[in-house]
């Protein structure tokens, strides 16, 4: 490597830098120059007319770490297969082992852990978030971070903490530096979630922010449209659950006047759970 600072401090800011960038994951143990690099083999069809030179054969790359067959699959099937392992899981537990040994998602191999579920499965409560961040990478539980505190917080407020409600992410592997999870990804890991609320068996579904919502009640409009408004949840065994899409705590840390429309959610599930709704 080149043009490094040689002195901690600037070392350090250099690190921050990226860590903010949201490059805070190695994928490998060297930096590869991919302009440097020679290019993918074309497919047969389009390989060119005149034979290589054979001089100066191309240097070797060292190879990218190799991701196990599934993951490498076409999406559908992967998605497929998802669902056949899903189904099989006839407890919380089964799902998380099954869950912990299924290779279709990439996520799983940049991930330090499985985030699958932190709180009671047999509260009448259940929360949905969208992915796993770092400190729920770190520590292998939903909302363990900022949001997760200001999650508790508001948990608390309508006299709840996480004895009494159950807690995952439509996604349960960390997407590298925060990105949002691709719409394959998600497709890939929904039948997990789906699978997991059939199992957790709760009264009402709290789903948080707008991919939480969208991807477990197929609601098109945003987040911003929906929250506020029961709709029902369907699991494949035939059975309804109440789910109330709210705000995003990540969200609501970014725009804090918003958390007047958390708080009149929060509200809305209290008086539901009183019977009151
Ligand atoms: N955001 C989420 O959606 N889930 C977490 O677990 C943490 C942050």
């Amino acid at each position: 490597m080149q043009d490094l600072p040689s002195d901690r401090d600037a070392l350090q800011a250099l690190l921050d830098f990226h860590v903010e960038a949201g490059v805070d994951l190695a994928l490998d143990e060297t930096p590869h120059n991919r302009f440097a690099e020679p290019k993918a083999e074309a497919p047969k069809a389009e390989a060119p007319k005149s034979p290589a030179p054979k001089s100066s054969p191309a240097p070797s790359a060292p190879s990218p770490r190799a991701l196990p067959k599934a993951a490498a699959s076409a999406p559908e099937e992967v998605a497929g297969m998802a669902r056949e392992q899903a189904r099989h899981a006839q407890s919380l537990e089964e799902l998380e082992a099954i869950l912990a040994g299924f290779d279709g998602c990439a996520l799983k191999f940049s991930a330090k852990n499985l985030a699958f579920a932190d709180g009671n499965p047999e509260g009448r409560v259940m929360l949905v978030g969208e992915a796993p961040g770092a400190d729920e990478d770190r520590i292998g539980k939903p909302f363990m971070g900022r949001s997760g505190q200001l999650l508790d917080r508001m948990l608390a407020t309508i006299g709840l903490d996480r004895t009494q409600v159950y807690v995952a992410n439509i996604v349960p592997w960390r997407p590298p530096g925060n990105r949002t999870p691709t719409p394959q990804e998600i497709a890939i890991c929904k039948p997990f979630i789906a699978r997991q609320i059939e199992l957790a068996g709760p009264e009402f579904v709290l789903c948080l922010g707008g991919p939480a919502a969208q991807n477990l009640l197929g609601v098109k409009d945003g987040i911003l449209r929906t929250r506020g408004r029961w709709f029902t949840y369907k699991t494949e065994d035939g059975r309804e659950i109440k789910a109330l899409p709210t705000l995003h705590p990540a969200y609501l840390l970014r725009q804090p006047l918003q958390k007047r429309l958390g708080w009149r959610d929060f509200q809305a599930l209290r008086r539901a759970l009183d019977g009151r709704e």
